[in-house]
């Protein structure tokens, strides 16, 4: 049986598996979701750097920090996600971070992957390592109080790519490291991310996002994840950055039959544009993503911070009532960026940053309400 071996009782098998079905729960209940805060330093450091933040140890602290100390965040965020450095430090006045965390009522979590490579005899794809010495690291993080973790797999849409190896190299670790995870009784938060970059169209995504979920859910299927202590972290299904209205193709249902419509005039309508979105993700979800799992967060991807809340509520005005899982939201950018801009590593912005971001977290809440609006962004 799975995480059950002989040094653990089938009792206490069952209270961790419990443990595991409650945290997974929390972190979607009362229509709250994840603020991750998980920039490895290298990615931290390009956005100081774009914003010509000092590249310091101190800098990326002092920044968590107004992100951890904002008044009322624990309204609308149910768990953050910490990077390796962040999790060992403190606020100024000496308080652990995770303590100060726990304290605000907000779960912590861990990045718990180590990068993308270049995967070997794939030009232009990647593979996320992380998995040796895994098992001890995860050990280290529960002690510390971390209650789930999470990994990111990459898939670039190209000429050629994804490639079949790729996927499934991904969706193993993928798989590995979740099972790792439920060992360790921290919650594994699943993230394949097919990027938004590229030329490619609304239909090429849904087709690539749908074969990466299923081999995903096939491969933590094989290595015995259960799927009621799990989160899934998944792009929302868009068009590629640099693709142009003509080129669109939307998908459109008629009872079992699909059918491709070639849309020239789409982009002119934003408000149809939102909820083609949301109608091709979610259609999209409900034949990959199986009923038992508690909830899908998606990540932000490099969406406008409007745009990533206006397709989040779309998908629940349209669907809510009708889905197996919770659709909430785990954004770093579409979360941290107004923020981060107007901190801008000065101390005397701490506040007006942090209104910022409670703002973008209260959009959020709302989105997964179906009750977010533009009139909600003010001026
Ligand atoms: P974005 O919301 O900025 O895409 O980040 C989500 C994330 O956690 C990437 O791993």
């Amino acid at each position: 049986m799975y995480l059950h071996n002989n040094a653990v009782g089938l009792g206490q098998f069952q209270m961790k598996v419990q443990q595991l079905i409650d945290t997974a729960r929390a972190l979607v209940a009362d229509d709250k979701g994840l603020l991750a805060m998980d920039e490895s330093n290298p990615t931290c450091n390009k956005r100081f750097a774009n914003l010509g933040i000092p590249q310091t140890e101190d800098a990326r602290r002092a920044y968590r920090e107004m992100i951890l100390t904002t008044s009322g965040l624990g309204e609308s965020i149910s768990g953050v996600i910490l990077y390796d450095e962040t999790i060992h430090q403190r606020k100024k006045d000496g308080t652990p971070f995770i303590k100060a965390i726990i304290d605000s009522g907000i779960i912590p979590g861990i990045k718990v992957d180590t990068g993308a490579n270049v995967l070997a005899g794939h030009p232009g794809e990647k593979i996320t390592e992380g998995l040796d010495g895994l098992r001890d690291r995860l050990n280290e993080y529960f002690q510390m109080g971390a209650r789930f973790a999470k990994w990111r797999a990459v898939i670039a849409i190209g000429d050629g790519i994804p490639s079949r190896g790729c996927v499934e190299a991904n969706a193993h670790a993928l798989a590995r490291y979740a099972a790792l995870c439920q060992e360790a009784g921290l919650v594994p938060v699943v993230e394949p991310e097919v990027l938004m970059d590229g030329a490619h169209t609304l239909e090429r995504c849904r087709e690539i996002t749908g074969e990466v979920l299923r081999t995903v859910f096939c491969q933590l299927y094989a290595q015995r994840v259960i799927l009621e202590g799990m989160i899934l972290k998944p792009n929302m299904v868009l068009p590629g950055s640099t693709c142009s209205a003509e080129e669109e193709v939307s998908e459109v249902d008629v009872g079992e039959q699909q059918y491709q419509v070639r849309l020239t005039d789409r982009q002119e309508d934003e408000a149809q544009a939102v909820d083609e979105v949301a109608d091709t993700t979610v259609r999209c979800l409900l034949r990959t993503v199986p009923a038992a799992v508690p909830g899908i967060a998606f990540l932000s991807g490099g969406q406008s911070c409007e745009l990533a809340s206006a397709r989040l509520n779309a998908m629940n005005i349209r669907f809510k009532s009708r889905l197996p899982w919770a659709l909430a939201f785990s954004f770093a950018r579409a979360i941290q960026q107004p923020a981060l801009e107007i901190w801008h590593g000065q101390d005397a912005h701490v506040l007006a940053a942090q209104q910022a971001l409670h703002h973008r977290a209260r959009c959020n809440r709302a989105a997964r309400r179906g009750e977010y609006t533009v009139e909600m962004e003010g001026t």
